[in-house]
């Protein structure tokens, strides 16, 4: 099987090394890939993700078996149905069901015809008549961006005038052009959150463990939202016993709505869960892996990637075995200090090889590039070190032993990667 990787993250990372285990899998490409993904023995090509024609043209030019994007961007751009029409699988959905992702309003009305719980809300194309809204309801209160907007178009606003602000950033300056020409309100909730992906094939869902992001910055939840700074799973608060049930509740009632409606969903369907004391609701959905869950949890795996891919686009995933080690993964990012502001780049890494000779460990690269016989930083982040444990406290100190071995001028990271999970399972106790 001749396979292209979209993408140049760690999530594309992780998915050409989970990829490369297939004795299915002859030739990877990646595009654009990184210097870390380059070193896998895969041939990079220089292409843009968003640049869906090229991308078409090079896989009908290699003969490619099955296209693999990884982010949101050409998924949204249609990718799945433009390269459906070359008569190239692809591992992904169709831009109809990509708008569970690309627009907010989009996924609240999915979520109300499929019964799924999720925040109160209300969509606006209208400034004033959002404002009206905002002032009746107060805050806490959260205002959304419609559109795609780098995972920053969401401000969950402690004051009124902070939503306002909010409101007026994202409709009257267009920060984020027109992905704010429709803006979502919403109810504030609170609770921890958790990460839930399934594999899904337009009618059937197989839950992927559970997973948790850590979004902020720096440690103990502050800072600025980043695209996340680690990742572990399972999270104790969504064991992998209760990962069918959730299926049933937040996944299941969605993929049988888009069935209805002609718009099968195949590909990697990702809740972002908040676990409030209520139940689980709806914050958002992704139509493809997190990242860096996308690490701990391919880390996981033991079933073939290229065939669990191959069977939610052909429809065949219920006779599909898809298997995991019971064992914990954990993955802690390196980024560049001043992300997600300005940062710098070009510093140079050393130690990963002795980080990836550590037992269970595999440092993946998140924005890295080759100089000569040098890596260098070429992103915000720039690993994620992922290592394998007995259990979370295990898995833990073996990503932070592997960490210590890797050098890099102007780096940093969170030191409490899987610390409320850790928590969690010892008030169990
Ligand atoms: P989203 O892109 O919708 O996941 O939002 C990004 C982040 O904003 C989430 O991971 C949450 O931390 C926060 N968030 C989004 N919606 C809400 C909500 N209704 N209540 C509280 N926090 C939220
Ligand atoms: N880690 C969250 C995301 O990929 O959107």
């Amino acid at each position: 099987m001749r396979i292209l990787v979209i993408g140049s993250g760690g999530r594309e990372h992780a998915l050409v090394w989970k990829l490369r285990q297939s004795p299915k899998v002859t030739r990877i490409y990646v595009a654009p890939g990184n210097g870390g993904i380059a070193a896998e023995g895969v041939t990079s090509v220089p292409l843009a993700v968003d640049d869906i024609p090229a991308l078409v043209r090079f896989a009908r030019e290699q003969r490619i078996d099955l296209a693999v994007p990884g982010p949101e961007l050409p998924l949204t751009l249609g990718i799945t149905d433009a390269m459906q029409d070359a008569g190239i699988p692809c591992f992904g959905p169709s831009r109809h069901c990509a708008q569970l992702e690309g627009s907010k309003a989009f996924a609240k009305e999915a979520m109300r015809k499929a019964g799924i719980p999720t925040a109160r809300s209300a969509t606006f194309t209208d400034y004033e008549a959002a404002r009206e809204n905002i002032l009746a309801v107060g805050a806490p209160i959260v205002i959304k961006a419609d559109g795609l907007a780098a995972g920053k178009g969401v401000v969950v606003a402690r004051s009124t005038q902070e939503a306002l602000d909010a409101l007026d950033e994202i409709m009257k300056s267009r920060v984020h052009g027109a992905a704010g020409d429709t803006v979502v309100v919403e109810e504030c909730l609170e609770g921890e959150e958790a990460s839930f992906l399934c594999f899904c094939d337009g009618a059937t869902a197989v839950p992927l463990p559970s997973a948790q992001d850590h979004k902020a910055a720096y440690d103990d939840d502050q800072g600025p939202n980043t695209g996340g700074m680690g990742a572990y799973s399972p999270a104790p608060i969504l064991p992998d016993e209760e990962a069918d049930h959730m299926a049933d509740l937040v996944i299941r009632p969605l993929l049988r709505v888009l069935a209805e409606e002609g718009h099968p969903f195949k590909g990697v369907l990702y809740a972002g869960l908040m676990m409030t004391p209520e139940g689980p609701k709806v914050l958002e959905y992704n139509v493809r892996f997190g990242d860096p869950e996308c690490q701990p949890l391919l880390m996981r795996l033991t079933a073939d990637l290229a065939d669990a891919m191959l069977a939610c686009v052909r429809g065949t995933l219920a006779e599909t075995p898809l298997t995991y080690t019971p064992r914990t993964a954990l993955g802690v990012v390196v980024a560049a200090e001043g992300y997600p502001g300005a940062y710098a780049k070009g510093m140079e890494i050393t130690g990963i090889s002795d980080a990836d000779a550590l037992p269970g460990v595999k440092v993946f690269h998140s924005g890295t590039r080759a100089e000569g016989d040098k890596l260098l930083s070429s992103g915000g982040r720039v690993l994620c070190v992922t290592a394998l444990g007995d259990d979370l406290d295990d898995a833990r100190k073996n990503a932070y032993a592997a960490v210590a071995k890797i050098c890099m001028p102007h780096g940093r990271f969170r030191h409490d990667i899987g610390r409320k999970g850790i928590l969690r399972l010892q008030k169990k106790k």
